[in-house]
């Protein structure tokens, strides 16, 4: 096991199918407000240290696989300090990917000795009124390195911050194996 040491930035990607609402999320965390049209993937974004929960600037990295090849999300995975995988949670084929493509993905694009933590983003819980929970279970029990599972709506700003803070965290304050499950409002 190596550790590693605590950067003085943090590195978040958003990875997941095409139309799970990683631009969504990046852009409703920014200027606080949803917009129904959102380009194909955000510029990669800074926020400041002092607007930031753990005073540590961040970056923030979208990736549209309509405009780059997997070479360089593999590049992008690669620099990142923390992943987010999103899926859509009215979508379950979105949340199979994530499991059967996205997480095998990311471990093999992460040194062998030290996986880097995911979260695991259930975007769009505006759309559904049951929980997402149960289905995520498995997912989180098979992979270890998946520090946290959030349900979030980048259109009725639901948990969105607690999203980005939770990849903060597990970056600045890295306790593995860590499960937290946050049941959906
Ligand atoms: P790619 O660029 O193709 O990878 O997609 P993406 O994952 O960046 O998704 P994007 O942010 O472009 O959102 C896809 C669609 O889902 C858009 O029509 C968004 O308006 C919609 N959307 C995003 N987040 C939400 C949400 O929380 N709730 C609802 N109802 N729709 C959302």
């Amino acid at each position: 096991m190596v550790f590693e040491s605590i950067p003085r930035t943090v590195r978040i990607i958003l990875l997941g199918e095409p139309g799970v609402g990683k631009t969504s999320l990046i852009l409703s965390l920014v200027t606080e407000e949803f917009a129904e049209n959102v380009p194909p993937k955000a510029e990669e974004i800074t926020i400041p240290a002092d607007v930031t929960p753990e005073q540590v600037p961040t970056n923030i990295i979208d990736v549209c696989l309509a405009e780059q090849t997997l070479e360089q999300v593999a590049e992008e995975v690669e620099k990142a300090h923390v992943i987010c995988l999103v899926f859509s949670v009215d979508r379950q084929e979105t949340l199979n990917k994530i499991a059967s493509y996205w997480l095998p993905f990311v471990r093999d694009n992460c040194p062998e000795d030290y996986r880097k933590p995911v979260i695991l983003v259930g975007n769009k819980i505006d759309l559904i009124d049951y929980s997402i929970i149960d289905n995520i279970w498995d997912i989180a029990e098979e992979y270890p390195e998946v520090d946290t599972c959030i349900a979030c709506s980048a259109k009725t700003l639901t948990k969105v911050s607690e999203m980005f803070y939770n990849a903060q965290k597990a970056v600045l304050h890295p306790i593995h194996p860590i499960y937290s499950i946050e049941e959906q409002e």
